[in-house]
């Protein structure tokens, strides 16, 4: 995906939307650019790669002072990063800036050169510029809306229009645009970091809802092209909230924010006892029989830890799968199946289509998400909300660990209504959860050993995590985190399944982290190892503490407190995230910002 920025107002606008961007490279840093009127005229600078490379540019450039202008960074879709095919893209008198996909590009693209059009890039978006030029008359609504109408695809749209240098056009369909209101000075964002220094105000445009924004006024337009009036939304993350706090990496602050994520996502829930938990949200969930958990990436990692949890104490079967799958396959769903969907972002563009294809079906939609109002919480049928606050690190961690609580919750609330465990278990349960923020945070008051750890694996470019059972889930998350961010190569591995095949690759020094914090599974776990080993491995075995493992059958060691099994996935994580973390620093790579990734994909 791809971040925008507006601005119009009495402020020098390079300045605005560069800092607006900065706010936004989560989103993508392969390229940035910005186009602002100076007298009259739209200016446009651009360069491939980070916003830095961008800022010297305009300094080398020295704008003039403009204030009306748009801005943006870039996850590259269709092009590959360069300056030609960077943000803003202009043509007759159009320039826009755009997040999303225009999947028709190459038709429409084809008529206009057959038209006699010249392009400068490789991009789908510049195809939106030519052809808002095509039907611009002097009506730039009609323009706009005449030439939408063509697209097939996604967009978050921010829009110059040569002549009319006191207003930019803001126009959305699936990708997320909010218009933030200021006083005497109004902008345009697809994510509120972005304006959050300057305002809390901001409306959320809908699909085909036309924002004309200038410095003391923002007309919003309906579909039909009418007036509409919009509920203002109030951003209630703080400007610190969305910055480092002085932690050298967005990443290592949101780690060490988990005992307070996990303490506004657990405790509130837990207020009123078991049988209240998001009780407001799902008064009855007695009708539910089997459950299919849909996500992407981390995401779906969580469903997995979740699945255990709500199999467990709810007896109810529980299906985990991709996204990008689920959307494709021959769907059979029975009366009582319900489909939840997990999403940090709430935009991604797969989990999002998997979700109206539940909705389609007539499945009731629950979905688990970090940002309020995104998309996917507007759409589905239930939403319970992580309370995790702004994660801006493309690996997610702090998100990541509150949606695991949040279906150890709903296992409880589950458990508990379908009367499928005693009382005494889940009070002990409970009890665990309440204290679940607080063994993250001794876990996080002395990482010295995994920082070791890291000094120690660091420069393996093969790695395995192997484990059975809920840590086989574990074993998914923890490697997505080291190859995200060191770009490692690792594979996670069902323990029990790695000597039908894959075990042909462990030779002398293959490493190998075996997650065996389940008691129930350690034993065969460590018969796992020793295969390992017994063909030269070295072995890093995660444990909790007081267990019996003799020391000659693993190389290193992670023990984690000897918690209640109920949370005890959610402590296994934490050093293996600052495991993968501090790899990526000791290999000197830019953790919160990893090469080709970009926070959520807003795209297929
Ligand atoms: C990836 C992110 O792009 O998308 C992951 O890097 C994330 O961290 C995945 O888990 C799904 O994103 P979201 O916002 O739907 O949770």
């Amino acid at each position: 995906m791809c971040g925008i920025v507006g601005y119009a107002g009495g402020k020098n606008s390079s300045d605005i939307l560069i800092s607006g961007l900065k706010n936004l490279e989560y989103r993508g840093y392969d390229s940035a650019g910005i186009a602002v009127f100076i007298d009259g005229y739209v200016t446009t600078i651009k360069s491939q790669g980070r916003i830095a490379n961008l800022e010297e540019k305009i300094a080398e450039c020295k704008p003039a002072e403009s204030h009306v202008g748009i801005g943006h960074t870039r996850w590259a879709t269709h092009g590959a990063p360069s300056d030609r095919n960077s943000h803003p893209h202009s043509y007759g008198k159009i320039t826009v800036v755009h997040n999303g996909i225009i999947e028709n590009y190459s038709l429409l693209k084809s008529e206009l050169i057959d038209e006699g059009e010249e392009f400068a890039s490789d991009t789908d978006s510049e195809v939106i510029a030519h052809l808002i030029n095509k039907y611009y008359d002097g009506d730039p609504v009609d323009a706009i809306y005449t030439a939408l109408a063509r697209l097939r695809g996604s967009y978050a749209l921010g829009i110059l229009f040569e002549g009319i240098d006191d207003k930019l056009f803001a126009v959305r369909r699936e990708s997320p645009l909010i218009v933030g209101i200021g006083e005497g000075e109004n902008f345009i964002a697809s994510d509120i970091p972005a304006v959050l220094s300057h305002t809390r105000n901001y409306y959320l445009l809908e699909t085909n809802e036309l924002a004309i924004i200038e410095s003391g006024s923002i007309t919003l337009l309906g579909a039909d092209r009418q007036p509409i009036e919009k509920d203002v939304f109030v951003a209630t993350w703080d400007v610190a909230a969305a910055q480092k706090d002085g932690y050298p990496h967005y990443m290592l602050k949101e780690i060490n924010e988990q005992p307070k994520a996990l303490t506004e996502t657990i405790v509130p829930r837990l207020a009123g006892g078991i049988e209240n938990i998001f009780k407001e949200e799902m008064p009855d969930v007695s009708g539910i029989e089997q459950l299919h958990i849909v996500a992407c990436g981390s995401a779906m990692h969580a469903g997995m830890v979740g699945k255990h949890a709500i199999e467990r104490f709810a007896k109810i079967p529980v299906s985990v799968e991709v996204a990008s799958e689920f959307r494709y396959r021959n769907l059979i769903f029975r009366k009582g199946d319900a489909v939840v969907l997990i999403s940090q972002s709430g935009e991604t563009a797969d989990t999002l289509a998997a979700l109206r294809i539940a909705k389609a079906h007539g499945l009731p939609t629950i979905a688990i998400v970090n940002v309020v109002g995104s998309s996917i919480a507007r759409e589905a049928d239930i939403v319970l909300y992580t309370w995790a606050g702004p994660e801006i690190a493309v690996a997610t961690t702090k998100a990541y660990t509150c949606q695991v609580a949040v279906l150890l919750l709903l296992a409880l609330r589950m458990a508990n209504d379908r009367n499928t465990a005693d009382s005494a278990t889940l009070e002990q349960c409970r009890q665990s959860l309440t204290e679940l923020p607080a063994v993250v945070a001794s876990l996080l008051e002395n990482t010295d050993s995994i920082e070791k750890l890291a000094q120690e694996y660091k420069d393996n470019e093969n790695l395995f995590f192997i484990g059975r059972g809920v840590d086989s889930a574990l074993c998914w998350e923890a490697s997505i985190k080291l190859k995200e961010i060191s770009y490692i190569h690792s594979e996670a591995y069902a323990a029990g399944e790695l000597k039908h095949g894959t075990i042909s690759l462990i030779e002398e020094g293959r490493p190998v982290v075996a997650i065996a914090s389940d008691d129930n599974l350690i034993e065969k776990t460590v018969s796992n190892v020793k295969e390992v080993k017994a063909r030269g491995a070295k072995v890093i075995l995660l444990c909790r503490e007081g267990h019996d493992i003799e020391s000659g059958v693993y190389d290193d060691i992670i023990e984690i407190p000897n918690v209640d099994s109920f949370i005890r996935p959610v402590a296994a994580i934490v050093p293996l995230q600052l495991f993968a973390y501090h790899i990526s620093c000791k290999r000197g790579l830019d953790v919160d910002k990893p090469r080709n990734l970009a926070k959520s994909v807003t795209v297929e």
